[in-house]
């Protein structure tokens, strides 16, 4: 049994600390109170002296306005904001007796570790950069199903020190996972060109869904799984679905802040400025559409779901938020419906009157990966002579109900 401390035990800290703590004696430290059954919260120095493993998971937050829920492509770049790692690493110097083994789970973009933090801490501690592929809604399986463990030293050698804390990681996973171990860069790297991917990706396949409504004739579903299948050259199908945008507190933001990177280095392009203009506007088309139905058949828009997926309450980096922005720069009035949505703005309970419904969320495509197959259940009533557009291309009509498959334009 080892002794670990989690500093900073928010959405993510709190269950990563949970699953550790079933095998190994955890401690956790926060700025605000937090409670837990396993894990033993406790103030910071007490947790210092306590652990040999030192976890920091605090936010390394961006500035307002740049988590992708409103349009960001054309406002200055800039880097994540690392005040509240600093401060973890400071409270270790000062608290700690003993060497420590320090391991940052924060997203941080490629060459922060080095240039920022390992000059900070004290050098009788050793630092590991270990970012989690893990999404809300989903945090305890995805921390022991991961996809792979990203291990990163200052000279990427396997054994040693990354060595200890794949030992340490075997005692909890599940799924026997694959080790990346590399430098702090090249891990610090993986993480954030991971997310990139699936943003691209996205990006791509909602493109598909664009034409096939400009052109006519054509069901994207039917072009992204001949796409998805073809796995000679192109990778597996998730993310291969057309539909809502990619959204949530991380994806959106590492592009953003990639953006930054790309002028500190003088790349000479800037291809995630382009990912996330193509997010914007292809959120913009899909608002657009939704205005022209509503005109149409004269009826109030209303999108169902407006945290960035099914499951969660959190806004940041909602889509459904985007696709709103874009609804009121148009002129209409835009309200969700949400039972869990942590921001209320806009937010309605019951929809007394037939709507144009965006049906943002839909947990089966979501979480399928997990194995949860349920599907979403509309949140409130859906009155007779109401239109939902399915982004998803799911639901089907009923006699009191139309449903349009946005991305879809064949005629049977
Ligand atoms: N949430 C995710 O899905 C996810 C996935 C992968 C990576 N990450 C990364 O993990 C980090 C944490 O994310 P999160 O979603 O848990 O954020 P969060 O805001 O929910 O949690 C961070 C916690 O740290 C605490 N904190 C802030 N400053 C502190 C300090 N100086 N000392 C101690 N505690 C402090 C906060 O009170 C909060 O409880 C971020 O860098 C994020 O990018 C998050």
């Amino acid at each position: 049994m080892q002794k670990i401390g989690f500093i900073g035990i928010g959405k993510l800290g709190l269950d990563c600390a949970e699953v550790m703590a079933e095998k190994h004696e955890v401690y956790g430290y926060d700025i605000y109170p937090r409670t837990s059954d396993s894990v033993k919260v406790c103030d910071i120095n007490e947790l210092v002296e306590k652990s040999d493993w030192i976890f920091i998971a605090v936010p390394t937050p961006h500035s307002e306005g740049y988590d992708g829920s409103i349009p960001s492509s054309h406002m200055e770049p800039r880097d994540f904001g690392h005040e509240a790692v600093f401060s973890a690493i400071d409270n270790i110097n000062k608290y700690a007796k003993t060497s420590k083994k320090v391991v940052l789970i924060s997203t941080v973009l490629p060459g922060t570790t080095r240039k920022h933090f390992v000059p900070r801490l004290d050098s009788r501690h050793q630092f590991l950069y270990n970012p989690y592929l893990i999404a809300m809604g989903s945090v305890k399986w995805d921390m022991v199903n991961p996809e792979m463990i990203m291990i990163g030293t200052e000279d990427g050698n396997p054994n040693a020190l990354a060595g200890e804390l794949r030992a340490l990681y075997d005692t909890v996973m599940q799924n026997n996972p694959r080790y990346e171990i590399g430098t702090w860069d090249e891990c610090e790297a993986i993480k954030i060109f991971y997310n990139t991917f699936i943003s691209a990706k996205v990006g791509l396949v909602n493109m598909i869904q664009d034409f096939a409504l400009k052109i006519g004739n054509i069901n994207v579903d039917v072009v992204t799984n001949a796409l998805a299948r073809s796995t000679m050259r192109i990778m597996g199908p998730k993310y291969m679905t057309a539909g809502m945008g990619d959204a949530g507190a991380c994806h959106p933001r590492d592009n953003i802040a990639l953006r930054w990177l790309a002028q500190e280095y003088d790349i000479g392009y800037d291809l995630f400025d382009t990912v996330m203009h193509a997010r914007e506007i292809q959120a913009k088309n899909l608002a657009l559409f939704l205005v022209k139905e509503a005109k149409s058949s004269n009826l109030p828009i209303v999108i169902h779901g407006k945290a960035y997926k099914p499951d969660v309450p959190y806004c940041i980096g909602s889509y459904s938020t985007l696709v709103g922005h874009y609804i009121k720069e148009a002129g209409m009035t835009v309200r969700y419906v949400d039972p869990l949505a942590d921001d209320a703005t806009d937010v309605v309970v019951e929809v007394h009157a037939p709507a144009v419904f965006l049906w943002a969320h839909n947990r089966k495509i979501t979480y399928e990966y997990t194995g949860d197959q349920l599907d979403t259940q509309p949140y409130c009533q859906i009155m007779g002579g109401s239109i939902i557009v399915d982004p998803w291309r799911k639901l089907q009509s009923t006699s009191a109900v139309k449903v349009i498959h946005y991305g879809n334009t064949r005629h049977s």
